[in-house]
C-alpha cells in the first residue's frame, strides 16, 4: 500500500514545461557552446562582495554548537561574474546533461545532478577553487569542502512558457493595484506563500544556493527559516550570480515559490567541514531517490572511510608520543573514541540503502505550518 502511494505521488510530480523551452534555451546556447570552452579563473570570475548581514544560530534561539558553526545564514551576496554564470549554463545545457544527469521527483518537476566532475569543468573547478573555498568558509564560519563532486552545483530547474509568464505578472500586477487601492499597504499580499519543498533540514551540513537567472520580474524566491521559538524568518533570494550560504541541515526551512519570472535556475553546492575531528551528520534521505545510487554510494562510503582513517590516524600518533613520555595508557579515552567510533559506522551503515529499496524519484513528506513571518533584509538583523 505504501508503495503504491509512493508511486502515485511520484507519478504526481508537478508537470514540467521544460520539453520545449529547453530546446529554444538548447539553441540559444549551442551558439555559445561553439566558442572555446573557458577556464576558471579566480581573478575574473569571481566578483565577491561581502554579504550585509550574517544571521548567526544564536539569533535564531539555537545553541551555538548545534551545527559544525555559530553561522545560520547569510543575505545574499555578489559571487560570480556574468560571464562565469554565463559559462555554468552553458555547461548545463549541454545535450549529455540533458540525457544522463535528469532527474525528477515528486517535490521537484527537474533537476541535473552529478554532472559537474564528467561534463562540466568550469563548474567543477569553481566549487573547488581555494579562492571560492575561502569565500564559502569565512561567510560560514568553518573551514568547508564540497561534501561530494556528486553534489557540485545540483541544478533546480523551473521554466514556464512567455504566455504562462504574462498570465503570471498580470495576476500579480492586478493584485498589487487592488491591495494598494483597497488598503494603500505597500506590503506583499500578492506573493504565493505556497512552498515548493515543505518543511525540512538538508541531507548536508551547508548548502551554497547561487542564482543562476535573472530574477527582475521575480516576486517571492525567499527561503523561510524556522527559529527555535516556533517563529518564521523570511530572507530573501539571491539574484543573479549572488549566492546565499545556509547551514541548512540544522536549521528547519523551506524555499517558497517563485513567481513572475520566465525561468528560475538555481545552482546548489553542498558543503561538509574540511576537519576530520569536527562531527559529520550528513545524511542521504533527501537525495538518494534523485541521485545514481552506485555514484553516491561511492563518494559517501570514501570520504566517510577519509574521516574515520583521519581520525584514527590522529588517536596513534597521539597513543605514541604519549607512550614515549612514559605516561600510562589512556584507556579511557581509547574507550570513547572507539564509542563514537562505532556510532559513525553505524550512521554510515543506516544511510547505505540497498539500491532495490530505493524508490526512484521519491522524497519523504516533509510538512509543517507556521505562520507568524518577519522579514529580513540587507540591513537588519534578527
Ligand atoms: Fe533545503
Amino acid at each position: 500500500m505504501a508503495t503504491e502511494v509512493r508511486a502515485q505521488q511520484v507519478f504526481n510530480a508537478p508537470e514540467f514545461l521544460v520539453g520545449p523551452v529547453i530546446k529554444t534555451q538548447e539553441s540559444a546556447f549551442n551558439d555559445k557552446a561553439v566558442s572555446a570552452a573557458a577556464t576558471f579563473d579566480p581573478a575574473t570570475h569571481l566578483t565577491y562582495e561581502p554579504p550585509g548581514n550574517i544571521i548567526m544560530m544564536k539569533d535564531l534561539g539555537y545553541d551555538e554548537d548545534a551545527g559544525v558553526s555559530p553561522v545560520a545564514v547569510s543575505l545574499p551576496f555578489q559571487l560570480f561574474s556574468e560571464e562565469a554564470i554565463n559559462e555554468m549554463r552553458t555547461e548545463i545545457f549541454k545535450p549529455e546533461v540533458l540525457r544522463d544527469c535528469s532527474f525528477s521527483s515528486n517535490i521537484a518537476a527537474h533537476q541535473f545532478r552529478g554532472y559537474a566532475a564528467k561534463y562540466a569543468p568550469f563548474t567543477y573547478d569553481a566549487w573547488h577553487c581555494p579562492e571560492t573555498l575561502a569565500i564559502i568558509s569565512k561567510i560560514a564560519g568553518v573551514d568547508l569542502v564540497p561534501v561530494m563532486d556528486y553534489e557540485i552545483g545540483h541544478i533546480n530547474l523551473s521554466m514556464k512558457t512567455a504566455q504562462q509568464t504574462a498570465e503570471e505578472l498580470d495576476a500579480i500586477n492586478k493584485q498589487k493595484s487592488f491591495f494598494a487601492a483597497d488598503e494603500g499597504i505597500a506590503g506583499c499580499p500578492f506573493e504565493d506563500d505556497k512552498p515548493i519543498v515543505g518543511w525540512h533540514t538538508d541531507s548536508y551540513p551547508f548548502v551554497c544556493v547561487t542564482m543562476l537567472s535573472d530574477c527582475t520580474d521575480m516576486v517571492g524566491g525567499e527561503t523561510a527559516l524556522r527559529t527555535a521559538d516556533g517563529n518564521v524568518i523570511k530572507v530573501r533570494g539571491p539574484g543573479k550570480g549572488c549566492a546565499v550560504v545556509l547551514q541548512g541541515r540544522y536549521i528547519t526551512h523551506q524555499a517558497l515559490r517563485a513567481l513572475g519570472a520566465r525561468e528560475r535556475i538555481t545552482s546548489v553546492t553542498s558543503f561538509r567541514p574540511r576537519s576530520a575531528q569536527l562531527k559529520d551528520d550528513s545524511v542521504l534521505t533527501t537525495v538518494r531517490g534523485i541521485s545514481d545510487v552506485s555514484e553516491l554510494h561511492y563518494e559517501f562510503i570514501e570520504y566517510r572511510l577519509e574521516i574515520q582513517q583521519e581520525r584514527m590516524r590522529v588517536l596513534q600518533k597521539e597513543l605514541r608520543k604519549s607512550r614515549h613520555a612514559g605516561r600510562k595508557c589512556p584507556t579511557s579515552l581509547v574507550k570513547n573514541f572507539l564509542r563514537e567510533q562505532k556510532h559513525f559506522i553505524k550512521h554510515t551503515n543506516t544511510e547505505l540503502v540497498p539500491e532495490n529499496d530505493i524508490i526512484a524519484g521519491y522524497i519523504p513528506p516533509m510538512d509543517g505550518n507556521l505562520d507568524v513571518i518577519i522579514i529580513i533584509d540587507d540591513n537588519r538583523s534578527v
